[in-house]
């Protein structure tokens, strides 16, 4: 069976701030009465990951996926809950030993020193972690043939373009061979060919030098491409933990169907008539979605009405639909397969996801 290296459970992390007065008056009351405020980042979260996986972590901004990375890699500490690796490090408290065999990569922070060329941050590294001359150049010159990056080794790293930085990151992240790599969004702000040239290189760092990943982006290609398996936060909670099909079915699993009516009367009746159908969930067209309560007639997009249907039902869906209504009541209809990105906002959204039961997947209740 694979070794589990990566334990959390119960992790929790209550950020503590202070509340600000709005105005200058508020700014000066602010700084004398200072009212602290709880952030709950993180809610009490479990999982476990195995050698070799390669993890997205997932989830809207401000979900806590930043703050999951950073406890992981003893960033921070927890405010209680545990972070085990190698079925004996505590993270939280950097045991030396456990940093030698992490790597990280955050999007917005450095590792590089700006003003050297990478390859002395790569020669600091080298002495720092005692990488053997001969292991070092190996590693080095198969991360620059990937990268096709020799030529920017003696530029100092400010004259750098963001996509070439990142790379020289990445490198920096995987030359002393750690076995888990954290990347907190590497493709952020890269243009197609970079972020595919990164992509290359983590499932090659993946599969070859035998890397367990963990990574967080908001780039659904990168997600597909690279990570079997997905957890999702939200709100500092977990909700979907299992494999991305597990997501992927669900969503590509069903059908979107957009109907636009003719008046707010044949939109009343099919609504009714949708909702007498079986296995359809409505998305979007009750009343109470209705934006700014403007009368329908003279906003267009008030008059349709959105539901989803799994796939398999949609031909029959649409029949039914069609029969029971006049020809008249219905302006347009289409019919839409949902992008994984729309999936995944719904998800967001309801912050709960129910995974087929064929597949062994964590599932908990979020919260809103
Ligand atoms: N140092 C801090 N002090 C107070 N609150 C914080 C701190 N760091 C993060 N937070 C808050 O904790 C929550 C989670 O933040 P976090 O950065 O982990 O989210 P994220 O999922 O990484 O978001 P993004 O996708 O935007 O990077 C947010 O509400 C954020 O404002
Ligand atoms: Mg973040």
């Amino acid at each position: 069976m694979t070794e589990t290296i990566i334990h959390v459970k119960n992790l929790v992390k209550t950020y503590q701030t202070f509340k600000k007065q709005p105005g200058l008056a508020g700014a000066i009351k602010s700084f004398f009465i200072r009212e602290p405020v709880a952030v709950h980042a993180i809610k009490a979260t479990s999982f476990e990951i195995k050698r070799g996986e390669f993890i997205g972590l997932l989830g809207p901004n401000g979900a806590g996926k930043t703050t999951m990375l950073k406890m992981m890699t003893g960033l921070i500490p927890p405010t209680s809950g545990t972070s085990t690796t190698f079925g004996r490090f505590d993270t939280s408290r950097r045991p030396r030993e456990y940093l030698r065999k992490i790597g990280m990569v955050m999007g917005q922070r450095n590792q590089l020193h700006p003003d050297l060329p990478a390859l002395d941050s790569f020669r600091l590294s080298q002495a720092i972690y005692d990488i053997p001359q001969t292991q070092f150049e190996a590693r080095l010159n198969r991360c620059l043939d990937l990268f096709q990056i020799h030529s920017k080794l003696n530029i100092p790293v400010r004259k750098l373009s963001l996509g070439e930085r990142m790379k020289m990151e990445l490198i920096l992240a995987i030359l002393h061979e750690p076995e888990i790599l954290f990347l907190d969004e590497p493709t952020i702000g890269l243009d197609f060919s970079a972020a595919r040239q990164i992509r290359t290189f983590l499932a090659e760092a993946n599969s070859k030098f035998k890397i367990t990943i963990v990574l967080t982006s908001h780039y659904t290609k990168d997600i597909e491409e690279l990570c079997r398996r997905v957890i999702l936060i939200n709100h500092g909670s977990l909700i979907y933990d299992g494999p991305l099909d597990g997501v992927d079915e669900r969503v590509q699993g069903e059908r979107q169907v957009v109907v636009t009516a003719s008046d707010p009367k044949s939109q009343a009746e099919i609504l009714n008539v949708i909702k007498s159908l079986d296995g359809v969930t409505v998305v979007n067209g009750e009343p109470s979605d209705q934006k700014n309560n403007l009368p329908a007639l003279e906003h267009a997009e008030n008059l349709t009405i959105t539901f989803a249907v799994p796939a398999r039902l949609v031909g029959e869906t649409t029949k039914k639909l069609l029969n029971t209504l006049a020809a008249s009541d219905i302006r347009d209809l289409t019919i839409s397969e949902r992008s994984i990105e729309d999936v995944f906002s719904e998800i967001y959204n309801r912050a709960e996801v129910s995974p087929p039961a064929n597949l062994n997947s964590t599932i908990i209740g979020g919260s809103k």
